[in-house]
């Protein structure tokens, strides 16, 4: 029998459905709630608020676990790459050798942004953010494609999410050339993903820069570590924007912009601002995290805490596993890695941060290996935006091909003045 709620409203009892997740997370849906009672629920910055059904990554916060498609986040680390992830997150299964080789045919067919695209990069300024850059010229690439807007069967579908996966890239990588005041760089066929990128950031006209494979499989990494992850800020925003039927490339652009924030991709970019202001003073963090206790100035241990993680994020366990790793091979010594070790360890034995369930999130040590490969500070974000491309498309498809699907649109508890009558100016 279908399991439900019982809820006593104003002396009326009413039942409402129970819904059960695969992984046995439980839903009380208050669909009908406010036709049967005239009351809505408040759940103020959605903490416990169920906004899809979705069938793409699981989250288990308390156990400290993460899968894509039912694949724990470990076995896709240590075996898989950042394409395959993609694959997997958009189209719902690992591809097969066929598939795998057509998607990556398709990556390379549209890594070339359209030649006119090199003029809107001029009107910015070159101190713009990478992630302004990145939003905006998301939005422009979107305008060269004139049946965006269009229906989409599978296949355009299938070119739509290549194009896009494949050109924040190549966008990535000239918002970074313009801001260093650098001639652009075109992507080579010859180049996988991610070694394309880093040879777009990194050669010069007159000579390719020596692509890494250590430098290469790190970044791979990092991608596909935050290539899904359920329904945080951003990804929560390309589905609200996909809900009103704007096409692929505005629910992209919409993301980054949410991306942008501190609080969510920003941070692994205050990540590293924070370990550098702690150098500067001479501080072994100790002074630091006693700030942070007092919130003195709002200060927060940024890469620390997460709303859903109350335990470790596995991306973080994976991350500083490799990061040893990643530093020794490409021979560099970073003194932010040993103060983000020493944070870490007084951090998980005070109590401030036991009693709050905060434990070192993905961004903790991302920035370590980014600044290790020579990525500039200011294009951290965009690194994950890149990363989080393919969550972003998968999400966009579910909301797309769901066909009871209908625009988002939360209320509110209105708690401004009642009716009041209008003053003209004179008598104000
Ligand atoms: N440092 C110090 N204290 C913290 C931190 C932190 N990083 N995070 C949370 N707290 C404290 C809060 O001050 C609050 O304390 P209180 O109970 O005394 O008021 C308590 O922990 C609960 O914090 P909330 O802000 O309610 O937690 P929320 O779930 O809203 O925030 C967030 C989650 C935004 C990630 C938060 O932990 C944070 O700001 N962390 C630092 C920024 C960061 O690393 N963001 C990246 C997140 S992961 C990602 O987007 C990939």
């Amino acid at each position: 029998m279908a399991r439900t709620a019982k809820l006593e409203l104003d002396g009326k009892t009413i039942e409402l459905p129970v819904i059960e997740g695969t992984e046995g997370e439980l839903a009380v849906d208050v669909q009908t709630l406010r036709a049967k009672t005239g009351y809505i629920t408040y759940d103020d910055s959605y903490s416990n608020t169920g906004s899809c059904q979705s069938r793409i990554t699981f989250i288990d916060g308390e156990k400290g676990i993460l899968r894509y498609r039912g694949i724990p986040i470990e076995e896709m680390a240590e075996t898989s790459s950042f394409v395959e992830a993609a694959y997997l997150l958009i189209f719902g299964k690992l591809p097969n050798e066929a598939e795998l080789h057509r998607f990556s045919g398709l990556l390379t067919r549209y890594q070339m942004i359209h030649e006119d695209m090199k003029f809107h990069f001029e009107g910015f300024p070159h101190t713009g953010h990478p992630m302004a850059v990145l939003s905006s010229m998301i939005n422009a690439a979107g305008c060269f494609i004139p049946e965006l807007t269009g229906e989409c069967d599978e296949e355009c579908f299938e070119q739509q999410a290549a194009r896009l996966l494949s050109q924040v890239r190549t966008l990535a990588a000239f918002s970074y050339r313009k801001t260093m005041g650098l001639p652009a760089i075109y992507p080579k066929k010859a180049y996988k993903y991610t070694e394309n990128f880093l040879h777009m950031m990194f050669s010069d006209p007159d000579e390719d820069y020596e692509v890494n494979p250590v430098a290469v499989r790190a970044l791979d990494l990092i991608f596909l570590l935050h290539a899904d992850h359920e329904q945080n800020c951003s990804t929560a925003t390309v589905r609200m924007v996909a809900s009103s039927k704007a096409n692929l490339f505005a629910c992209a652009s919409a993301g980054v912009c949410a991306l942008w924030g501190p609080l969510h991709g920003g941070a692994n970019q205050a990540v590293i601002e924070m370990l550098e202001e702690i150098r500067r003073e001479g501080d072994d963090g100790t002074k630091f995290l006693d700030q942070v206790k007092h919130k003195e100035g709002g200060k927060r241990l940024m890469g620390f805490g997460h709303r859903v993680y109350k335990n470790y994020d596995p991306r973080a366990v994976i991350i500083k596993r490799y990061s040893d790793d990643v530093l020794r091979a490409l021979g560099v010594k970073d003194p932010l890695l040993d103060i983000a070790k020493r944070l870490e360890d007084a951090a998980l034995h005070d109590s401030y941060f036991l009693e709050r369930k905060l434990y070192p999130n993905v961004d903790f040590y991302s920035g370590i290996i980014m600044r290790a490969i020579g990525i500039p500070l200011d294009m951290f974000t965009v690194i994950f935006a890149i990363g989080r491309m393919p969550g972003w498309i998968a999400n966009f498809r579910e909301v797309r091909e769901n066909p009871e699907a209908r625009i988002y649109r939360p209320r509110q508890v209105y708690q401004g003045p009642t009716k009041s009558a209008y003053v003209p100016i004179e008598k104000r």
